[in-house]
């Protein structure tokens, strides 16, 4: 594996390999000196073309527990037109000797047009790529799912749990990958959104679908539901009435919480706006492992660039 630039790319055995690794990077974030030498002599840079807090400090904080250099090029505000900047800083990047670029950018399919170019030899770890897609959060998801769920041991797939994705499916490049990695790993997937705002072709690649939260919640028993935040930016239309109303009709309140089954966790990526897809009483409820995932971030990260830039040496 040279470049993680999508969650559909891959298999069951690179993902379980991966979601292990973490297992043994969280031990390491447990000790009091968390600091791997692993990655020693390696620059890794941060590429961040869209805000970004708590993708882009995980990313730096593992790559720090690796002990590799990090620098942040955050391109907010560049004025160069897309395609000419882009390789006008990867270009940069090369000349200065990056081992591993992690970048998020706006535009779906900035990861792969670096990754396959000439400009760089860096691998390439695709941070959110406009709509499309967000591999690590997936692995992170993943990750977290197994350690709730499942006993969280080496080798453990997803198999049989049924995770419910709501909300802002069309925009969201976390809902695309974690379709494809929860696939992967076994789970049954349900796709929960105004028709608005699920896209039928993916609506078609899950295990189920519903265009009514409350009914979904009435006729199955979800293992987990993940929220995702209506991503205001990205809308270029009307996708419903109102925000009072989305979160009337969308929102996991305490009322939706009490209906789920008393087992089911409560994820969210984050930034949660708070009041819309998610209230506080959900958010902050014992069953949120909405932090978890914040922590887990670190370890997946680790293991991800392990993977990537350590070219198998052994974890110390
Ligand atoms: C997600 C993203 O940027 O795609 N957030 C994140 O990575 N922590 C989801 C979102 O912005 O809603």
């Amino acid at each position: 594996m040279r470049h993680l630039l999508s969650a559909g790319a891959l298999n069951r055995e690179q993902a379980i390999a991966i979601l292990d690794t973490a297992i043994q990077m969280e031990r390491v974030n447990t000790r009091e000196i968390k600091k791997l030498p692993t990655l020693r002599g390696k620059t890794v840079v941060n590429l961040f073309f869209e805000d970004s807090t708590r993708t882009r400090t995980s990313f730096e904080v593992a790559a720090k527990r690796l002990s590799a250099d990090v620098i942040n090029f955050t391109a907010k505000g560049s004025s160069v037109s897309k395609g000419e900047s882009l390789k006008d800083t990867a270009q940069t990047l090369q000349a200065m000797g990056a081992d591993g670029v992690i970048i998020r950018h706006h535009a779906s399919g900035a990861a792969h047009t670096l990754a396959t170019s000439e400009w760089i030899d860096a691998s390439i770890i695709n941070a959110g790529d406009g709509t499309h897609e967000h591999p690590t959060q997936a692995l992170l998801d993943a990750y977290t799912l197994r350690q709730h769920l499942r006993a969280n041991e080496p080798g453990a797939d997803l198999a049989g749990l049924k995770v419910a994705i709501v909300g802002d499916i069309a925009h969201s490049r976390v809902a695309r990958s974690n379709l494809l990695l929860l696939k992967t790993l076994g789970a049954d997937v349900y796709l929960i959104a105004p028709a608005t705002l699920l896209p039928a072709a993916l609506a078609a690649t899950a295990a189920g679908h519903y265009y009514s939260l409350d009914q979904a919640i009435s006729e199955q028993k979800f293992d987990a539901i993940m929220m995702l935040r209506v991503q205001s930016e990205r809308m270029t239309a009307s996708f419903f009435p109102s925000e009072r109303e989305y979160a009337r009709i969308w929102g996991l309140n305490g009322d939706r919480l009490a209906k789920l089954h008393p087992d089911t966790i409560v994820m969210h990526p984050g930034p949660m706006n708070r009041g819309l897809e998610i209230d506080a009483i959900a958010a902050d409820s014992p069953r949120s492992v909405i932090l978890a995932q914040v922590a887990n971030g670190v370890s997946v990260r680790m293991a991800v660039l392990y993977h990537l830039l350590a070219g198998g040496s052994e974890i110390e």
